[in-house]
């Protein structure tokens, strides 16, 4: 017998690794059924056995929908899930990064001028597969909100354990998408098939563990790199993935990426042709990011700066979080150059984004 989740997350509060919270703690009840579930019955049921297996729970839910605001904590504790999940068949994937690959794999399938493409892609995922958990179901793409109905009903079907974090309610995925109506069949699975539990924690955790602490580290050197580091440890628990957006049929890499929290460099990010709709991209993805190593700019670097502005621009009005390490304090970055006038809304910006209460209120934006 594994250890109970919520004797693991005791044990972690106990530690200071976390603080008590009774809504937190309601959620893990749910995830631990789940375990325990998996426990008596870890193969798929689409085994040639299937039919002698009761069906997973009474209630016949085939998995956890967990929604709430951001930074209650929702991710943490599906990794908490899926790091006990006592079967070697599981997967913890990005749903945007998910709904990448199956879009990929349908296009090669449809070249094969097979009938209906989604049905062997769906049994490819679901191959050896008992669970499947998502960080950040959303649906924004229309090509995505054509096929996630039909997608999920087969990998129900095989018997696929569905775990998924979401800042929305099932209703309102999709919200205000074109050709919604179409859409209406996987929400109403959703609401079958899965279990919806709004996790409603007392507090946003990841704006409580940036309160206080400095974000904008200067100059740069090793001591803002350390700093840096320590922050980014404490906010991912030391894990790490990589993340791509497609953007117009290309893809950017963010490399260091983990639960809405992305890492890069200025180099990355400024120093590559990239343009509005990339960072745009990126806003979409990540509440928090760490820009490392902002030089001091000038008319040689023209093109890094206006990216600079462009990028800055964005992860304002989508409330981004930043946490930046710089050569100089944000007046002092862009001086002399084409542009250097206007550079001084990217520096109020910059001073504004480091204040205590920046970046809240941002679910309610999104
Ligand atoms: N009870 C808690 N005590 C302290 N830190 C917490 C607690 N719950 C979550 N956190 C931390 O807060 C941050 C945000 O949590 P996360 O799970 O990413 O939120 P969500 O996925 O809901 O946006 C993470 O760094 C996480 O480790
Ligand atoms: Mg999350």
């Amino acid at each position: 017998m594994g250890q109970h989740l919520q004797a693991i997350y005791d044990t972690r509060v106990a530690e200071g690794l976390l603080r008590p919270d009774p809504a937190q703690r309601a959620a893990l009840v749910r995830l631990e059924s789940l375990r325990e579930m998996l426990e008596v019955n870890p193969k798929p049921r689409a085994s040639l056995l299937a039919r002698f297996f009761k069906p997973p729970e009474p209630t016949g839910k085939q998995g956890i929908y967990l929604w709430g605001g951001v930074g209650r904590g929702k991710s943490m504790l599906m990794d908490l899930f899926f790091q006990h999940a006592p079967t070697p068949q599981k997967r913890r994937v990005h749903f945007h990064a998910f709904m990448q690959e199956v879009q990929s794999a349908l296009h090669v399938a449809r070249k094969t001028g097979v009938e209906d493409a989604i049905k062997p892609v769906a049994e490819g995922i679901a191959r050896n597969l008992r669970l499947l958990c998502f960080d950040e179901m959303q649906i924004t793409d229309i090509a995505d909100a054509m096929i996630v109905g039909r997608l999920f009903e087969k990998l129900f079907a095989a018997g696929v354990i569905i775990v998924t974090t979401s800042n929305r309610h099932p209703k309102d995925l999709y919200k205000d998408g074109l050709n919604r109506q179409l859409f209406l069949p996987f929400i109403k699975l959703i609401e079958d098939r899965l279990e919806v539990d709004q996790l409603d924690a007392m507090t946003d955790y990841r704006q409580d563990r940036l309160a206080g602490t400095q974000v904008y580290f200067t100059p740069l050197g090793a001591e803002a790199t350390r700093a840096i580091d320590a922050v980014w440890r404490d906010l991912t628990g030391g894990q790490e993935e990589v993340l791509c957006l497609e953007v117009k049929g290309r893809e950017v890499k963010l490399p260091r990426y983990w639960a809405g929290m992305a890492r890069a460099s200025f180099w990355d990010l400024c120093g590559q042709p990239l343009g509005p709709a990339d960072y745009l991209a990126l806003v979409g993805a990540v509440k928090l990011l760490v820009l490392e190593g902002i030089p001091r700019l000038d008319a040689t670097k023209f093109n890094e700066a206006k990216r600079f502005v462009t990028l800055i621009d964005a992860l304002y009005e989508g409330h981004v979080r930043l946490i930046a390490s710089a050569e100089e304090t944000p007046e002092r970055l862009y001086l002399e150059g084409a542009g250097s006038f206007e550079f001084e809304r990217t520096a109020s910006r910059l001073r504004e984004m480091q204040g205590a209460a920046w970046g809240e209120g941002r679910d309610a934006l999104s």
